[in-house]
């Protein structure tokens, strides 16, 4: 199977990508590939990305459209979907929540010296926005059978890592909010609901995280297969959106290269 051609997976099927800022961005890479295997949808960030970013230049790469929404807004995502639904003329397959932020990470607050105030507000933007996108979509009835909705996480969620501060919280929340609405809509419309724990990339969040640089490596180090890149994310993404994998659901998927399974890399003890 070749790497850059085109299988037609997702031929016929619609969506919604949320959290493509720049060419980095982790959903900029899944738009293009989601392109390349025939998908139709829509771009969606909040207003001030949209004008600091460069979501227009890959929604003319795409021949899609650009819709803001601030993913933690109910109104917002009542717009969106209400917009999307009727550009598409009916129900969409898939959902992409590729969204985070830390005010206490921007402002170099540690672990132990949280502000409250700061930890509300990523929380809301960084897991919160995904029960109420996927609430969204159920109170319109957006999502077509065999859907696939899902969000990318981080193994801080599950184990300690220092400089991930409260985003290894927020990472929690968001893979329990994976199986616990992954359950209704397993029962109610046969949608997947996943979430993918991703290596490190080297995108805008990312380069906020102090110290990202050398955790990079290290992680490079430690992963039998080397990082994932956000190239190799999107491929991934694409076959949970595709047909290929209509019975996983709430699911935490590992796409690291092994580094959740490594225990001790021989390289890194020379
Ligand atoms: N880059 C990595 O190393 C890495 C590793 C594992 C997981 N992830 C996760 O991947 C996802 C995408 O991040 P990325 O690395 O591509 O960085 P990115 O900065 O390119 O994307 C984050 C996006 O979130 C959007 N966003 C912020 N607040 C929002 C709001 N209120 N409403 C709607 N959108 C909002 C931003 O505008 C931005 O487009 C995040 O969930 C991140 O935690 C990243």
């Amino acid at each position: 199977m070749s790497y850059d051609k085109s299988y037609n997976l997702l031929k016929g099927k619609k969506g919604i990508i949320f959290g493509a800022f720049d060419e980095n961005s982790i959903a900029w890479k899944v738009a293009e590939r989601a392109y390349k295997e025939k998908a139709s949808f829509v771009l969606t960030n909040t207003p001030a990305s949209l004008r600091v970013g460069k979501i227009q230049e890959l929604s003319k790469k795409t021949n899609s459209i650009v819709i803001s929404a601030d993913a933690t807004s109910i109104c917002d995502l009542n717009i969106l979907f209400e917009k999307t639904l009727d550009h598409f003329g009916g129900k969409i397959d898939f959902l992409l929540h590729s969204i985070a932020m830390s005010i206490n990470i921007r402002k170099k607050l540690a672990y132990p010296s949280l502000n409250y105030e700061f930890l509300r507000k990523g929380w809301e933007i960084s897991a919160v926005s995904y029960h109420k996108i996927m609430q969204t979509a159920w109170n319109k009835k957006a999502m077509n059978r065999w859907g696939s909705i899902v969000a990318i996480t981080y193994i801080a969620s599950q184990r300690s890592f220092p400089f991930y501060g409260d985003m290894s919280d927020y990472k929690s929340y968001l893979e329990s909010i994976t199986r616990n609405f992954g359950y209704y809509w397993g029962v109610k419309e046969k949608v997947r609901v996943n979430t993918v724990s991703q290596s490190p990339s080297v995108t805008r969040s990312a380069k906020s995280i102090e110290g990202f640089d050398k955790f990079l490596v290290f992680s490079e180090k430690m992963s039998p297969l080397g990082n994932a890149t956000a190239e190799d994310c999107a491929n991934y993404i694409i076959t949970l959106f595709s047909d290929l994998t209509r019975k996983v659901t709430m699911q935490n998927l590992y796409h690291d290269g092994g580094f959740s399974n490594t225990g001790i890399h021989e390289s890194t003890l020379i």
